[in-house]
C-alpha cells in the first residue's frame, strides 16, 4: 500500500496536467486530467495509441456520475453500478462536454468507471478530478498486471508509478453501454454476462457464438471502438488450443524447437492432454491454473515472463466459454489473431 506522500504528489501532478500510472484491480492504468486536453494527447503519445480510440474515464465515486453525464444519469448505469462498483465494471453514458475531446475523441458518449484497487481508490479521491486512464500498455501490448510489467512498459514516458503489487482480476473492465434501451456489453470482463443477467439486466445480444465483440461484422456503433485495433499481444506468438483438440495439439507443437514454448490452461485441461504432449521435448515449461479467476489473474503475466524468456510460442487451453471464461477466451483470441 501505498502512503499518503506518495497519494498526495500524485495527485497533485494529475491535477499539474501530469501523466501518472496506478494500479487498479483489473490492469494498471495510465493516468492523466480527463478534462485537460493536452494530458489526455500526452497519455496517446506515450502509448502510442491510435487517436480514435477512446480513454475510459475514472472517478472517486458514484456520486461523480452527474458531473460528467448529460442530463440525468441512465437507469441501468447508475443500477450497474450500485451493485458492481467499485470494480472491474465501465458504463458508457452520454457525456456533458466537461470531459477533453481527446479522450471521448469526439464522440457523444464517455466510459466512466470506478475502480476497487485501494490505491486507485485514495488516489483518484485526494485527486478529486475525473481521471482518464488507458491501460498502461503501449498500444497492441499485454496490459500490465504487475508494478514490474508495469515499469517495463512505461519507464520515461510518465511522470509516477505508483506501485499496487499485483493486479487481482488481470483482465480489464466489462464495458456496458447504457446509452440505449437493452445494455450491452462492448468488452466482456470481470463482471460477467452471467452476473448481469442474474440481477435482471435487459442484454442485447452479443456478437455471434458469444464471442463478445467483434473486430469486423455487426453493427460497429455497438462495439467498443478499440476492439478494430490489435490488442494484447505478446512478442512470442500465442497459439489457441481446444483443450480436447488433442490432435491440432500435436500439429501446433510438430517441427518447434526444443524448450521454445510455454503451455498454459487451466490445470484441469492440462492434465488430460495426451501424455506425448505433456512431454513434448518443445514444451519449455507449463503454467497450470486452479480456476478461471486464476486464469485471468495470470495470463498477461505468463505473456510477460514468456517474452522474457525468449520464448518462441505460447500454447494456450481455452477455457470453456462461460463466465469469466469468455473474458479470457476474448483476450487469447485477440492475442492470437494474426492481423
Ligand atoms: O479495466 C479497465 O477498464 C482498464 C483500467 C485501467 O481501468 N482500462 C482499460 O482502458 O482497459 P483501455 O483504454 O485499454 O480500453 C478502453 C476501451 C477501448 O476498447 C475503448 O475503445 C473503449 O474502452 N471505449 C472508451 N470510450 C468508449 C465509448 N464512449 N464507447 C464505447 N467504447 C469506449
Ligand atoms: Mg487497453
Amino acid at each position: 500500500m501505498k502512503n499518503q506522500r506518495e497519494i498526495e504528489e500524485g495527485a497533485r501532478l494529475l491535477r499539474e496536467g501530469g501523466l501518472v500510472l496506478f494500479p487498479t484491480e483489473t490492469v494498471y492504468g495510465l493516468g492523466g486530467d480527463a478534462r485537460n486536453q493536452q494530458a489526455c494527447l500526452r497519455i496517446f503519445e506515450a502509448k502510442g495509441r491510435p487517436a480514435d480510440n477512446p480513454l475510459i474515464v475514472h472517478l472517486a465515486s458514484r456520486e461523480q456520475l452527474a458531473s460528467v453525464c448529460e442530463g440525468a444519469p441512465p437507469e441501468a448505469a447508475l443500477r450497474a453500478l450500485e451493485l458492481f462498483s467499485p470494480g472491474p465494471l465501465t458504463v458508457v453514458v452520454r457525456h456533458n462536454r466537461s470531459i477533453a475531446d481527446a479522450a471521448t475523441t469526439g464522440l457523444p458518449t464517455v466510459a466512466v468507471r470506478i475502480p476497487a484497487h485501494p490505491v486507485a481508490r485514495a488516489l483518484l479521491a485526494e485527486a478529486a478530478i475525473p481521471v482518464a486512464a488507458p491501460s498502461a500498455n503501449r498500444s497492441g501490448r499485454p496490459s500490465p498486471t504487475t508494478y514490474e510489467m508495469a515499469v517495463d512498459a512505461m519507464a520515461g514516458r510518465v511522470d509516477l508509478i505508483l506501485d499496487g503489487g499485483a493486479c487481482e482480476v488481470g483482465l480489464e473492465s466489462t464495458i456496458l453501454d447504457c446509452t440505449g434501451d437493452a445494455v450491452r456489453i462492448l468488452r466482456p470482463g470481470g463482471v460477467t454476462r452471467e452476473m448481469l443477467l442474474e440481477a435482471g439486466f435487459d442484454l442485447a445480444p452479443v456478437e455471434s457464438g458469444g464471442k463478445s465483440h467483434g473486430d469486423s461484422d455487426g453493427d460497429g456503433a455497438y462495439l467498443a471502438p478499440g476492439s478494430r485495433y490489435r490488442h494484447y499481444r505478446p512478442a512470442a506468438e500465442v497459439l489457441l488450443l481446444d483443450p480436447g483438440d488433442h490432435r491440432e495439439a500435436q500439429a501446433l507443437l510438430d517441427g518447434r524447437a526444443p524448450g521454445s514454448v510455454l503451455l498454459i490452461g487451466r490445470n484441469t485441461d492440462i492434465s488430460q492432454l495426451p501424455a506425448g504432449v505433456r512431454s513434448h521435448a518443445a514444451l519449455g515449461s507449463w503454467r497450470a491454473f486452479r480456476s478461471c479467476e486464476e486464469y485471468a489473474r495470470s495470463v498477461y503475466d505468463a505473456f510477460f515472463q514468456a517474452d522474457r524468456e525468449g520464448l518462441q510460442a505460447i500454447l494456450a487451453l481455452l477455457p470453456a466459454p462461460e463466465g469469466l471464461g469468455i473474458a479470457i477466451r476474448d483476450r487469447l483470441d485477440r492475442a492470437g489473431r494474426r492481423l
